[in-house]
């Protein structure tokens, strides 16, 4: 495990963009996992603006998101759908249909998960997946004591989430309470992984992770030291307790 500490948010960001710059310049096929949430926000940005400044194109990559809200309209603005468009599929040339997501408003949610798992393999498999982190330490939307031989699957959010997650809403009632996730077996089967963390909210998750040193379901990131490839890029705040 590879950590890379940084000074701050913008700067977490723009080491973590120059990573995936690097993987399609050598690669213009890869196959990214991204994610959702305020920490990959800035990286999304960085991605965009040298998009716009040297033209990194994306045409012929793909892209295949961790996780989806079960019950949203995809164009309600809080679907990830919703927030990938506006983070970043719609300031770079990557087609619309080289990015999915899971479909959190299909009617048969299971044959969905089953789908979304055959999607990756077609695909090749995640050449670079990158992750953010929950207060207690969820990956995707993988929460404490989810197994880690699991695949895409339901998940019903805990309250710390949902609350964590309420600050997108109006109100905590508007959080969904499930939702579908790639599983961490999805998550350790990626080439790559980046992890990224950012802010006091996130330290103890941060100590917690770098002194477990081994794996254990009740903290899902600790799932990552069964990685062979993985960096961490955190900033000062993020690791003040490590
Ligand atoms: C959500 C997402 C996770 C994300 C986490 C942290 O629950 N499903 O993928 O890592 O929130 O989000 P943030 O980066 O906003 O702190």
């Amino acid at each position: 495990m590879e950590l890379i500490q940084t000074q701050d948010y913008a700067e977490m960001s723009r080491v973590a963009a120059e990573i995936l710059i690097k993987e399609i310049k050598t690669n213009p096929q890869a196959v990214l996992g991204l994610a959702t949430g305020s920490t990959p926000a800035g990286t999304y940005e960085a991605l965009i603006r040298d998009h716009e400044q040297h033209g990194t194109s994306y045409k012929q990559v793909h892209t295949v998101n961790l996780d989806e809200y079960i019950g949203l309209d995809q164009s309600d603005p809080n679907s990830y759908k919703s927030f990938m468009k506006a983070h970043l599929f719609n300031a770079i040339d990557l087609p619309e249909t080289h990015a999915f997501l899971p479909n959190g408003e299909a009617t048969d949610i299971q044959e969905e998960c089953r789908r979304y798992d055959e999607k990756i393999r077609q695909l090749g498999g995640v050449d670079l997946q990158v992750l953010g982190i929950g207060q207690n330490g969820h990956i995707g939307f993988n929460e404490p004591g989810s197994s880690f031989s699991m695949t895409t699957h339901v998940v019903e959010l805990t309250h710390n989430t949902r609350k964590a997650n309420a600050r997108f809403f109006k109100q905590l009632k508007d959080v969904p309470t499930h939702a579908i996730t790639m599983g961490i077996k999805n998550i350790l089967e990626s080439r790559r992984v980046l992890l990224l963390a950012s802010g006091s909210s996130k330290a103890e998750a941060m100590a917690r992770l770098l002194n477990a040193e081994q794996p254990d379901e009740a903290f899902p990131a600790s799932a990552l030291y069964l990685h062979p490839h993985v960096t961490i890029i955190a900033d000062k705040e993020a690791l003040a307790l490590v």
